[in-house]
């Protein structure tokens, strides 16, 4: 019957112990548990951690300065950020087929990671974000076959490195509430899920860099809205698609033939099963103005009413 400062104690004792005055390597995607794992070890063994941060150019609107920010600037996590966006959008070039752009997604991302990796000399341990649901999922039969649910950060196979991995015993919610006792902002800790491959699936078929941007832009609106209507810890998950069919729009006098942004929102307990969500009409349709109004080259917003399943969540 520990509480999360007693697990804390105890954890950067286990790491002093285990990694004595070896270095360590791990790889930064942004997300929750990766971000916990950094901070933890940071407090454990401060300078001989080494965070790899491999900014692929699809994360969300200021995503990745935010992390930079909260774990770098403000906790001093050692974290090397590679800004690698050119390199996956030339991976990406003419790639339509969502499972390929996952493989691609996650290739690359292990690619740079080693490449970083490597200049480091003397590194002994690779740190991973792996939780009690990771443990379990993996040792039964429930992978997804429906989709290949990469997790970035994947270990390297020709390096010989021993895991750490701190969090093997916790579920999420713990994880949240230790990430919050190590300083982590609320707001980062308490983040909805967010794809490895990021918005690489959400511009449906050939990513390019123009296409995220439209669906960061409204993205970035979306959650905006649906935090100032406070709905944003009732929904499991929010973000904006970008299907690629345009149509015809009228604005001013003029016709216009723009890109459609979809609005995918739903509740769910785990992801496995959702409904897609209620949110009032009036708050769709002030983000829908918004939209709009403020992102170039889209004329018409829609909203996805259906559930998982028959759907998926994320439309790739
Ligand atoms: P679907 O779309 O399969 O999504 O209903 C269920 C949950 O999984 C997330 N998801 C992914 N997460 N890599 C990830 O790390 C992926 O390739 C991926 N595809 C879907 C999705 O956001 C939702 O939370």
């Amino acid at each position: 019957n520990w509480t999360m400062d007693d697990f804390i104690d105890m954890k950067v004792d286990d790491i002093r112990k285990e990694v004595g005055d070896k270095k360590v390597i791990l790889g930064l995607s942004g997300g929750v548990d990766s971000s916990v794992t950094a901070t933890l070890l940071h407090k454990a063994i401060g300078e001989q951690l080494t965070a790899i941060f491999v900014d692929h150019g699809m994360l969300r609107k200021d995503e990745g300065d935010q992390v930079m920010k909260a774990l770098n600037k403000d906790l001093g996590v050692n974290i090397i950020r590679v800004n690698a966006q050119k390199r996956f959008l030339d991976k990406l070039k003419g790639v339509t087929d969502p499972e390929k752009k996952r493989k691609i997604i996650g290739k690359e991302f292990i690619e740079v990671f080693n490449e970083e990796a490597k200049k480091l000399k003397d590194v002994d341990f690779l740190a991973q974000g792996t939780l009690y649901t990771d443990v379990i999922e993996s040792g039964t039969n429930t992978a997804q076959t429906i989709k290949s649910h990469h997790n970035v950060g994947g270990l390297p196979k020709d390096m010989h490195f021993k895991l750490i991995e701190p969090l093997r015993k916790l579920f999420k919610d713990e994880v949240r509430e230790l990430g919050e006792k190590l300083g982590i902002p609320h707001d980062l800790v308490w983040r909805q899920p967010f794809p490895g491959p990021g918005l690489g699936i959400r511009v449906l078929g050939e990513v390019t860099e123009d296409k995220l941007k439209i669906v960061r832009d409204s993205d970035a609106i979306l959650r905006e809205e649906i935090k100032k209507a406070g709905l944003q810890e009732k929904i499991w998950q929010y973000f904006t698609v970008l299907p690629g069919i345009r149509s015809v729009g009228v604005m001013g006098d003029g016709r216009t033939y723009d890109y459609t942004i979809g609005i995918r929102a739903v509740t769910s307990i785990d992801g496995m099963t959702a409904d897609f969500a209620q949110i009032p009409w009036d708050v769709l349709g002030h983000i829908s103005d918004r939209i709009v109004n403020e992102v170039d080259n889209v004329n018409r917003v829609v909203y996805d009413v259906t559930s998982k399943p028959p759907s998926t969540i994320e439309w790739e």
